[in-house]
């Protein structure tokens, strides 16, 4: 039963529940005229304490075409966080107005938080560099449409897998489907987090590998999974300058991989994929977006219980 969670952590709901949101997902997709009033007389706040695009407007424009209303803010500064107040009395306050509320935050924990005092559900749209769970329903929605499966895989994850919440996310979330392999392709400086690596992978016994470079590892994949080195997450400049070009994917390093292999990223990307491989039938990097909405239309109807 979903109606009322909050989604905080991507290991919140059970596969079932999970696969009970990608179903409706794909009907959504499949007619989307027919949900146009699902969510009639609802509202949903938008807490954007970080910069974002698509999250932002996925989530809103989710909430529009499912017939409800949206409020919120996108620039902290301009609400009463300017003058102090705390995340758990701005989040009793938006319990009286709205029914469900998307937090992004740059402090990990901040949602969490936030849902320990909100009496409506609560949805994680990105904290600091901790989980990202709802663009993990975005990529498992968006591997299993186009691949078909979400087991028997060999996904390569590359680019700043210290940092970066999709990537932690995503690896908690596959951590429950059988026989996959992970290939961490990254800098030393950008390795994914020994919490994740112990906690995760060896935990549930993931096959894994880290390697340095993608022409080493790219024709064994069925899945690359693109990241950007984020300058926001760097405590100095110099470091980021030494690894921001670490990874560009471009057409002599995709001659390599197979013709089945799909390329994903969260977006947005600053130069790790050159822009003469979206036209390449395997860059689906948009249409996941695209697929975002569309979960996260199924994500909120579920929580807040009208289908
Ligand atoms: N993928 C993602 O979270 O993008 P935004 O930061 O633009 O929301």
């Amino acid at each position: 039963m979903l109606k009322g969670k909050s989604l905080i952590d991507p290991m919140d709901f059970s596969k079932e529940e999970l696969e009970e949101i990608f179903a409706l997902a794909d009907k959504i997709i499949e007619n989307p005229r027919e949900y146009a009033h699902a969510a009639d007389g609802k509202i949903l706040a938008t807490l954007f304490y970080e910069p974002s695009t698509r999250t932002r407007f996925s989530f809103e424009a989710a909430m529009l075409r499912l017939g409800g209303k949206v409020i919120g803010f996108s620039e902290p500064n301009s609400t009463s966080v300017s003058k102090g107040e705390t995340i758990a009395d701005t989040i009793r306050i938006v319990s009286c107005y709205a029914d469900i509320v998307a937090m992004r935050h740059p402090k990990e924990g901040a949602p969490k938080i936030a849902s320990m005092y909100s009496e409506i559900p609560v949805i994680n749209a990105g904290d600091g560099g901790h989980q990202h769970p709802t663009q993990t329903l975005t990529d498992l929605l968006t591997i299993s449409k186009i691949k078909g499966k979400l087991s028997n895989l060999t996904i390569g994850m590359c680019g700043d897998l210290k940092f970066g919440r999709t990537v932690h996310s995503l690896i908690k979330a596959l951590s429950r489907y059988e026989n996959n392999k992970i290939i961490l392709i990254s800098p030393d400086e950008l390795k994914v987090p020994d919490y994740i690596k112990k906690g995760i992978l060896d935990k549930n016994n993931i096959e894994y590998e880290e390697v340095k470079r993608i022409e080493d590892v790219i024709e064994s994949l069925d899945v690359l999974y693109m990241t950007r080195v984020q300058k926001e997450r760097f405590f100095n400049e110099e470091d980021y300058i030494r690894l921001k070009d670490s990874y560009i994917l471009d057409k002599n390093k995709l001659s390599k991989a197979k013709d089945d292999m799909i390329i994903l990223h969260p977006l947005p990307r600053v130069n790790e994929i050159s822009y003469d491989i979206d036209s390449d039938k395997r860059a689906c990097y948009f249409k996941q977006a695209k697929f975002g909405m569309y979960v996260r239309m199924a994500l909120m109807a579920k929580l807040m219980g009208v289908l």
